[in-house]
């Protein structure tokens, strides 16, 4: 170590680090990994925080303390945290744990380097590079850039960002005053995952919601005034009445719903169900209303933001007529496929994401389905023209000297907004070197039967009822009580069966049995999401499910 000023006692003291560090490791291995992965063990312990605050003594002191309390402390953490790798985690979309990818997170702990520049970081920043070559190989392209981001939010930002900056590449000198109003298009499932973030985007509005909703477009003319220069607006698309249940979806949504329902009513236009979901037969009828809201009210359309694989329902939208549609318009494609990129390892279902080799962009993470371990989310780009250097790029001298004795081009850092980023790469490295494209596939492949085994099995008992057929590992489902079964028809049916997933959501998490996701979603109350992304799981953990929800709920 090179300061030389030393640390109160273990600094100076070889043996006893490595002591403190082999019992460590053992707490880990013990209570983290082996107990926190066996379905004998709890996922979680649940205290009130007042309570937890206490067991935990938070509180910092200046007296240090002995060793034994200090793997004490490790126990209480390990002991009083959510087991993620939990057979019975099914709360978000990541579970389980890669032994492989531990390892590579502990030895990037230990390792505890900053991946921006070759000088400090040679090894990593030559994986980082062959791996985000694998992933864009996955999605059909044999050159490109990409980087890894901390999460997909940040990559999508960084992909608006990008965007902007292809189109207006003088931004950064003249300011983004001097841009006219832009316009982007999700769906409306999107969320915050597209949060303008102001200090990266200068996105300016007074009607920045929380939630960018949905979809832009339904700009009534008078609104033109709100459109700030060269930001991003957020509108609340107006509301639109589902006339099923089903996921309404961003092509379907671009119409108002006037006139919506006038093209209904005139027969023009009648939903069809496709995979579970509304479709518009005719696009152009979209671009239609493109032309008319948008264009006519003086913003500048420049980037589609498509979904492949829905946080909650798990949907895929279709990239090819959306490719088709920003081709036509010179749109930047972007694809959010954080939660849907891992499918394009399996030769089975990666048909799910054709076209995704058309987009400008793609966002991936490996630490959701792939369990690579928080966090690997990667950017991945199309272009050759260092648009990400150029965009995000500060040159700062003392880290970027140009006149380096190694090509400076392995310098990463001045494709991101950070200075400092960790090493997301290794941990994902590690994995696929042990398990090989074929074991990542029948990884995925593993989930989709297991979800879709799920699915037979509520189909065979009463008192599950299915929000859709899942198109992914997502299975959305109401669970019916007793009380509530055959009661479809009576007027507080919907308000009371929303109020079920609560109170058993309550009752999983106070056992320490399991742990399942609800939302409302739309216009439907309160629903779970079971998310089959462990790759421990087998058959038997899907049966308990069902079983716990039927006990937990008998006497609701
Ligand atoms: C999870 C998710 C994100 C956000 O990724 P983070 O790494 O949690 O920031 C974005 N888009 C989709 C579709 C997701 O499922
Ligand atoms: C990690 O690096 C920081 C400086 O960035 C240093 O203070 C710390 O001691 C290092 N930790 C380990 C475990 O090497």
């Amino acid at each position: 170590m090179a300061d030389s000023e030393a640390l109160p006692s273990l600094a100076g003291d070889p043996v006893a680090v490595e002591a403190l560090l082999r019992a460590v490791f053992g707490v880990v291995v013990d209570e983290a990994i082996q107990k926190g992965t066996s379905v004998s063990q709890k996922v979680c312990e649940w205290k009130e925080p007042e309570e937890l605050k206490q067991l935990l003594d938070l509180e910092l002191r200046s007296q240090g303390e002995s060793q034994k309390q200090i793997l004490e402390r490790c126990r209480a953490v390990i002991r009083y945290s959510v087991k993620t790798g939990h057979p019975r985690f099914f709360n978000q979309l990541f579970s389980g744990l890669d032994p492989h990818a531990l390892a590579g997170r502990i030895i990037t702990e230990s390792l505890n380097t900053s991946q921006y520049t070759y000088e400090i970081a040679p090894v990593f920043v030559l994986m980082e590079e062959e791996v985000l070559r694998k992933l864009r190989a996955l999605v059909g392209w044999s050159s490109g850039d990409g980087i890894f981001c901390p999460g997909g939010s940040i990559s999508n930002m960084y992909a608006v960002n990008l965007a902007r900056y292809q189109r207006y590449p003088d931004c950064k000198q003249r300011g983004l005053r001097t841009l006219p109003p832009l316009a982007l298009f999700t769906s409306k499932e999107v969320g915050k995952r597209h949060r303008p973030n102001p200090g990266l985007l200068i996105l300016i509005s007074s009607q920045l919601s929380r939630d960018l909703p949905g979809l832009l477009p339904a700009l009534p003319t008078s609104s033109k005034a709100s459109l700030p220069p060269g930001g991003c607006a957020s509108f609340q698309s107006r509301s639109v009445t589902t006339p099923s249940r089903r996921e309404l979806r961003f092509w379907d949504l671009a119409p108002t719903v006037s006139e919506w329902s006038r093209l209904m009513r005139e027969g023009k236009w009648s939903p069809r169900i496709w995979r579970g979901r509304l479709v518009w037969p005719r696009l152009r009828l979209t671009f239609h209303f493109f032309e008319t809201f948008i264009l006519d009210s003086g913003a500048v359309p420049f980037l589609v933001s498509a979904t492949s694989g829905t946080t909650v329902l798990g949907a895929f939208d279709p990239l090819e007529a959306i490719a088709d549609v920003c081709q036509r318009h010179g749109l930047w494609l972007h694809v959010d496929a954080a939660w849907g990129g891992s499918v394009l390892l399996s030769q089975t279902h990666r048909h799910l994401l054709d076209g995704i080799q058309r987009a400008d962009s793609v966002a991936w993470n490996p630490h959701k389905l792939l369990a690579a371990g928080l966090q690997c989310s990667a950017l991945l780009l199309q272009d050759t023209s260092n648009l990400l250097k150029r965009c995000h790029g500060s040159q700062a001298s003392y880290l970027f000297q140009q006149d380096k004795f190694y090509d400076v081009a392995l310098d990463t850092g001045d494709k991101v907004v950070q200075c400092g980023r960790r090493v997301d790469c290794l941990k994902l490295w590690l994995m696929w070197k042990a398990q090989g494209d074929q074991g990542l596939e029948r990884r995925i492949d593993q989930a989709f039967v297991l979800a879709r085994y799920l699915v037979e099995e509520m189909k065979k008992r009463e008192g599950f009822e299915l929000v859709m057929e899942p198109e992914f590992v997502n299975v959305c489902f109401w669970f019916v009580p007793p009380s509530l079964r055959g009661k479809q028809e009576s007027p507080d049916y919907h308000e009371r069966l929303s109020k079920v997933a609560p109170v058993l959501k309550e009752r999983m998490v106070k056992e320490g049995s399991m742990m399942i996701g609800y939302q409302p979603h739309g216009t439907r109350g309160n629903f779970f999401r079971v998310v089959v992304a462990n790759s421990a799981l087998t058959c038997a953990d899907m049966d308990f499910l069902l079983n716990e929800l039927e006990r937990l709920g008998q006497d609701l």
